[in-house]
């Protein structure tokens, strides 16, 4: 795993998707979205909307359909280019699916059985933990390996996903011939892991229970400065970054750098003699600032309905262009017969 993007002179492929579980929170836009809009500027990048994954939990068909919308028009309000970068929906390249089946022959139960995020979620829900959540990381291995990435942006919990579908790549490789490129995972070098603003020793997550701890893109400017204002903060009263000893205070540094654009120490110095309260108060109002043009933007891309199906149908396309590429590379190597 490589801390933000390395600095190269080539055009680089790049990717990344993320989920449409629920509303994107300022987690994803700090952790990923952030990275995405960086390197869609020199590189080759795929993009997309992962609603596969979605189905591993319980999500009414009619939620995963506008979180699906949602995710994917804010993402065009953020600046994802679809003349520069292909974005597209995971559902729309079958692609994804059928590599998925050939990477589970490839997987073994034990590591996919090690993945925390699986203990996590099963331990969350115990009444639903299916086999798709069980091999959620293979599918994301697939998603990943049809693109032959060099460069896959991601905040630190996709981290060990990332690792397994490098794993499965080098596996693939040696059993057969050369035929995945092995991808870096690159993770930003500040905000990897933004924290909920009610447990600073947790992620902030789209599908946490208790919405006062995420920052949802789509929040108003009251729920905003309201959450802010009851953020968990730390005993003593200085602003200073130490993520041990005052991980409320870093995480909200953490996250006014990264959309003031000021440095972590710049901040501490502009913040230097100023309450808990009115530090709170300021970053509240960062964000305010900073989401309400994406906001506006997204509100726009929305009514054009039809716009939007166009630029699916041809994100669709020109994946499945390389996809089944790759695809059909797979299934000649382990002895499929073609059709
Ligand atoms: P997802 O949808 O949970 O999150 C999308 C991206 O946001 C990052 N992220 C965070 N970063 C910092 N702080 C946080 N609190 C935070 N919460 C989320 C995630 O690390 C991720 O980069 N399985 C993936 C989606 C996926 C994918 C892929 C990613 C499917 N296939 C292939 C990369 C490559 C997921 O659930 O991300």
């Amino acid at each position: 795993m490589t801390e933000n993007s390395p600095a190269t002179e080539n055009t680089k492929t790049v990717l990344t998707g993320l989920q449409p579980t629920g509303v994107l929170t300022i987690g994803n836009y700090i952790g990923a979205i952030r990275n995405m809009l960086e390197y869609q500027k020199e590189h080759k990048c795929y993009y997309f909307v992962a609603d596969l994954h979605s189905l591993t939990v319980d999500i009414e068909p009619a939620v995963l359909r506008k979180n699906t919308l949602d995710v994917y028009a804010l993402l065009l309000a953020f600046g994802v280019n679809p003349e520069k970068s292909t974005f597209f929906v995971q559902s729309h390249v079958s692609a994804h699916a059928e590599l998925t089946w050939i990477l589970n022959c490839h997987t073994q139960f034990g590591e996919a059985k090690r993945m925390t995020q699986f203990k996590d979620k099963s331990k969350k829900s115990p009444q639903n933990v299916n086999v798709g959540l069980f091999d959620y990381p293979v599918l994301m291995a697939a998603d990943i390996l049809l693109y032959q990435p060099d460069y896959v942006p991601v905040g630190k919990d996709q981290n060990q996903h990332l690792e397994i579908a490098r794993t499965i790549a080098e596996r693939f490789n040696n059993k057969y011939s050369p035929t995945f490129t092995v991808p870096e995972g690159i993770n930003p070098k500040y905000g990897a892991k933004v924290a909920s603003l009610s447990d600073p020793t947790a992620k902030m997550s789209k599908s946490d229970e208790n919405k006062n701890g995420s920052i949802f893109l789509l929040d108003t400017k009251d729920e905003i400065m309201r959450k802010f204002k009851r953020a968990v903060t730390d005993s003593g009263n200085e602003i200073v970054y130490n993520q041990t000893e005052k991980p409320g205070i870093s995480n909200l540094l953490t996250i006014y750098s990264c959309l003031s654009g000021k440095s972590v120490k710049e901040a501490e110095k502009e913040f230097s003699g100023s309450s808990y309260a009115q530090f709170k108060d300021a970053v509240g109002q960062t964000v305010c600032d900073f989401l309400l043009p994406v906001q506006q933007e997204y509100a726009r891309i929305c009514k054009e309905k039809d716009y939007l199906s166009s630029l699916m149908r041809n994100g669709a396309e020109e994946a499945a262009r390389t996809a089944y590429r790759t695809l059909s590379k797979v299934y000649r190597k382990v002895g499929l017969l073609s059709r």
